[in-house]
C-alpha cells in the first residue's frame, strides 16, 4: 500500500522529532522528555512503519532496537587502516616525543596539543554517505576489521543520520565504543540474579555486548560512544586543527568527552595528565591514560607515519588497573552489621598505583563463582577509591597443593550462631553488641567523618580501646579520660587531651548525623537526613509505625524494618538513652522556627571544585537543611551549580544547558539569606 503525502510528512516529522529527543539523552545527557513521552512518539513511528512496510528505513530510530540475527560478521577491508597509537609511560617518553617532533619540524616554539582521554573500550570506524551511516566496522588488526553495522545502530549516542549541516559526502567518524563504569555495575548485578556470567570489567562488557551476532541483545547493554577522529573524507572539507573536527563532530550530532582540552607546550600536557589520573576515578567511564595529539593538520602532515603508529600522537597511560598475584590466605572479617566477608591475603602487588595486600571476596557465592583455591594465582582489579576485587583466577597456574577455602561455622570473632535470611548472599554473627567486631565497626561509623565526626579517633585507637576493654559501645565513648588514653600506643599527653576535646565538642551534633551514627542498616546520610526532616525527636521515631516510615521519602517496607527493629531492641534504646545523658544534643527543632524553614525545596543545587571557608560536607548539609537537593551531577533540571576553582566538566555542561553559575561567594552569600 503506497502511502499518502500526509503519513509520509508525519513519518518524516516524527523521525526527526525522535532524533532530536535520542540525541538530548544519548549524547548531551539533558532530556527534555519524560521515557513515556518518548515510548509514545517511539510507538507512533512502529505503527505508521507496520502499516507501510515499503518504507523500510535501515536508518529509522525504530532499528535502534536490533535487527534480524546474524550467521557471523562479515569481514571488512578498512579504506584508510585505522592505525595504533605509541605509548608514554612516564614523563620522559613525553618530552621525547616532544623533542622528537620539534627537531623534526626544525621549530623551537611550543607545539600545540589536543589532549583528550584514551578511552578503554573498543574502536570502531563509521561510515557516513550523504549523512547515513552505511556501515560500522570494528578496528580489528587495524587493515580489516569486522561489520558490527547491526550492533552500533542500537546505540543511542551513535548518529544513524546526521544532524545539522556542512558534512562531508564520505566521512568516516572514529571513536570508542565503551560502557559507563555505572551502567556496567548494574548489568552485573542483574547477571548475578539471573544466574549469567557478570563481565570482569567494562571493557570486556563492551567487547562482549557488541560481539553479539542478534543486535537485539546489544541493544539492552548500556554501550555509548564518543568520537575521536576521522578517516576517509571525501566531498567536502573539515576544519583545519584536529579540536575543531571534534567540534564539527559534535555539531553533526556525535558525543565527545567533556574531558577535553588544547594546551600549548609538553609541559601543560604532563598538568593535563596529572589533572585527569587525579579524577579518573570520578569519571563515568574507564580510561587508561590520556592521548595527546599534535592539533594542527599541516604539522602532522609534515610529520607523518612510523610503521603503524602516527608520529604526531602518544597515549600517555596511567599505572594498571590489573595485575596478577598469589592468594596465600583467606580470612573471614565481621562487619558492623556482623555481615561475615571473606578476605584473600595476597601476595603484595602494585595496582592501579598502590600496593595491595588484600582484597575482598564479598561472600561464599563469590568464591564459588570464581572457583577461587588458597594458593591459587589470580587477576587483582583496582580502580580509584574502590576496595580491591579479584576478578578471575588462573586455573593453569594452579598449584598442586592448593586448598578450598571452607567457611566457619561459628563468628570467627566472638564464637556466636551464624545465619543466613533467605534472599540473602551474606551470612551473619547473631552476636550483635557482644560481638567485639561488631563493637568497633559500629564505634568507627559513629566517629566517622559524616556522623558524629570524632576528629583523630582513627580505627586503630578504635580497635585497642575496645580490645583493652576501655569501651564496648558507642556510649562509653563519652566516658572516656585522658589518663586511660595515654597507655595506648602512640598516643601522647598532647593527642590524648585532643582527642578528649574532640570527643566532647563532637557532643554537639545535629539531627540528621546523630540518626546516621547511630549506624541503622540501610540508612545512609540521605536516609537519615529524611527522617531527622519529618521526626521531631528521637523519640518521635523511636516509636514510630511502619506505616508512617513507609510515608517518608525513600523509605520502602525493607529500610522501615531495619528501622523498627533497631529501636525494638532494649540494648539501642540504653544505648541512645546513654548518649543523650552524656550530654549529646542538637537543635531542638520544636522551639526553633527552622523546623520547617525550607525556601529552597524543590530546588537542586550541584556542588562542584574546591571550597575554602566550609567543607563540601558542610555545604552540602546547610543547602538540604534549607530544603535543597544537592546532586552529583548537571542535568536541565539542576537549579544552580555551585562552582569553585577547579571546576571542570560540570561547570562547562553548566554553561552548555544555561544554568545559574553561582562560585563559593554567592553561596555563602545565599546561605547568610535563608538560614534563620
Ligand atoms: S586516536 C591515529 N584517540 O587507542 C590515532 N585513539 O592505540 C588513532 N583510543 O584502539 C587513534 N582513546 O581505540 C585515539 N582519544 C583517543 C583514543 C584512542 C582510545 C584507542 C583506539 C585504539 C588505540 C590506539
Amino acid at each position: 500500500m503506497a502511502a499518502p503525502e500526509s503519513v509520509l510528512q508525519e513519518l518524516h516529522e516524527l523521525k526527526k522529532t525522535l532524533r532530536y529527543h535520542i540525541h538530548l539523552y544519548h549524547v548531551l545527557d539533558a532530556p527534555e522528555i519524560s521515557d513515556v513521552q518518548y515510548d509514545k512518539l517511539f510507538q507512533q513511528l512502529l505503527d505508521i512503519e507496520k502499516t507501510y512496510p515499503d518504507l523500510f528505513d535501515a536508518n529509522s530510530p525504530s532499528q535502534r532496537v536490533g535487527g534480524t540475527p546474524l550467521d557471523s560478521f562479515a569481514q571488512i577491508t578498512h579504506a584508510m587502516p585505522m592505525l595504533s597509537l605509541e605509548n608514554a609511560f612516564g614523563e620522559d617518553d613525553l618530552l621525547a616525543f616532544d623533542k622528537r617532533n620539534r627537531d623534526r619540524l626544525a621549530i623551537s616554539e611550543e607545539l600545540e596539543f589536543a589532549c583528550e582521554p584514551k578511552y578503554d573500550g573498543i574502536a570502531v570506524s563509521l561510515r557516513y554517505e550523504g549523512g547515513s551511516l552505511v556501515q560500522a566496522a570494528t578496528r580489528g588488526d587495524g587493515r580489516t576489521g569486522e561489520d558490527i553495522t547491526q550492533n552500533v545502530r542500537t546505540i543511542g549516542s551513535v548518529p544513524l543520520v546526521l544532524k545539522g549541516e556542512g558534512f562531508p559526502g564520505v566521512l568516516e567518524v572514529r571513536g570508542e565504543i565503551y560502557m559507563p563504569k555505572k551502567g556496567f555495575e548494574a548489568y552485573n548485578a542483574q547477571a548475578l540474579i539471573n544466574g549469567d556470567k557478570p563481565f570482569v570489567n567494562p571493557r570486556n562488557a563492551a567487547a562482549g555486548s557488541l560481539r553479539q551476532l542478534d543486535s537485539a541483545v546489544t541493544a539492552k547493554r548500556p554501550l555509548q560512544m564518543c568520537a575521536y577522529s576521522v578517516g576517509v573524507v571525501e566531498n567536502g572539507n573539515l576544519p583545519e586543527t584536529h579540536s575543531e573536527v571534534l567540534i564539527a563532530l559534535a555539531q553533526w550530532g556525535f558525543r565527545l568527552s567533556d574531558e577535553r582540552g588544547v594546551v600549548k607546550g609538553v609541559k601543560a600536557c604532563i598538568q593535563f595528565f596529572d589533572n585527569l589520573a587525579e579524577k579518573r576515578h570520578r569519571l563515568p567511564f574507564d580510561i587508561d591514560g590520556v592521548v595527546f595529539k599534535v592539533n594542527d593538520f599541516a604539522l602532522q602532515k609534515r610529520l607523518g607515519f612510523v610503521a603503524r603508529a602516527p608520529r604526531w600522537a602518544i597515549a600517555h597511560k596511567f599505572p594498571a588497573q590489573e595485575e596478577i598475584t598469589i592468594v596465600k590466605d583467606v580470612e573471614f572479617q565481621v562487619g558492623r552489621t556482623g555481615a561475615i566477608t571473606p578476605v584473600a591475603r595476597l601476595e603484595p602487588v602494585f595496582v592501579g598505583g598502590v600496593t595491595v595486600s588484600n582484597a575482598t571476596l564479598h561472600n561464599s557465592e563469590e568464591i564459588e563463582r570464581l572457583g577461587l583455591c588458597i594458593g591459587d594465582s589470580v587477576s587483582i582489579r583496582r580502580a580509584g577509591d574502590v576496595i580491591p576485587q579479584v576478578v578471575s583466577v588462573i586455573f593453569s597456574k594452579r598449584p598442586s597443593d592448593s586448598q578450598g577455602i571452607v567457611f566457619p561455622d561459628a563468628c570467627p570473632v566472638c564464637d556466636s550462631e551464624l545465619i543466613q535470611l533467605e534472599d540473602e548472599a551474606v551470612i551473619r554473627c547473631t552476636g550483635g553488641l557482644i560481638c567485639a567486631a561488631q563493637q568497633k565497626e559500629a564505634i568507627k561509623h559513629f566517629a566517622s567523618r559524616q556522623a558524629m565526626d570524632i576528629d583523630g579517633l582513627g580505627d586503630k585507637i578504635v580497635e585497642q580501646l575496645v580490645d583493652e576493654r576501655l569501651i564496648a559501645n558507642v556510649a562509653d565513648l563519652y566516658q572516656v579520660n585522658v589518663d586511660q588514653l595515654l597507655p595506648l600506643e602512640r598516643m601522647g599527653q598532647k593527642s590524648a587531651e585532643n582527642l578528649v576535646n574532640a570527643i566532647e565538642t563532637s557532643k554537639s551534633t545535629t539531627f540528621a548525623r546523630f540518626i546516621y551514627a547511630l549506624g541503622i542498616r540501610e540508612v545512609g546520610q540521605a536516609t537519615a537526613a529524611n527522617l531527622a526532616k519529618y521526626f521531631h525527636t528521637i523519640n518521635d521515631l523511636a516509636e514510630t509505625n511502619v506505616n508512617t516510615l513507609e510515608d517518608i521519602p525513600d523509605i520502602g517496607p525493607i529500610v522501615a524494618k531495619h528501622i523498627l527493629d533497631f529501636f525494638a531492641g532494649d540494648a539501642n534504646l540504653n544505648l541512645i538513652g546513654g548518649l543523650l545523658s552524656s550530654g549529646v544534643h542538637w537543635p531542638d527543632k520544636t522551639s526553633s522556627s527552622s523546623g520547617n524553614h525550607e525556601p529552597l525545596l524543590g530546588k537542586t543545587y550541584v556542588l562542584t571544585g574546591g571550597l575554602e571557608s566550609l567543607s563540601r560536607g558542610e555545604a552540602k548539609d546547610r543547602l538540604q537543611q534549607l530544603g535543597a537537593k544537592v546532586s552529583g551531577s548537571v542535568s536541565s533540571k539542576t537549579s544552580c551549580v555551585v562552582a569553585g576553582p577547579g571546576a571542570g566538566s560540570k561547570l562547562t555542561k553548566a554553561q552548555e544547558l544555561g544554568l545559574s553559575v553561582i562560585n563559593e561567594d554567592g553561596l555563602v552569600a545565599l546561605l547568610k539569606e535563608l538560614e534563620p
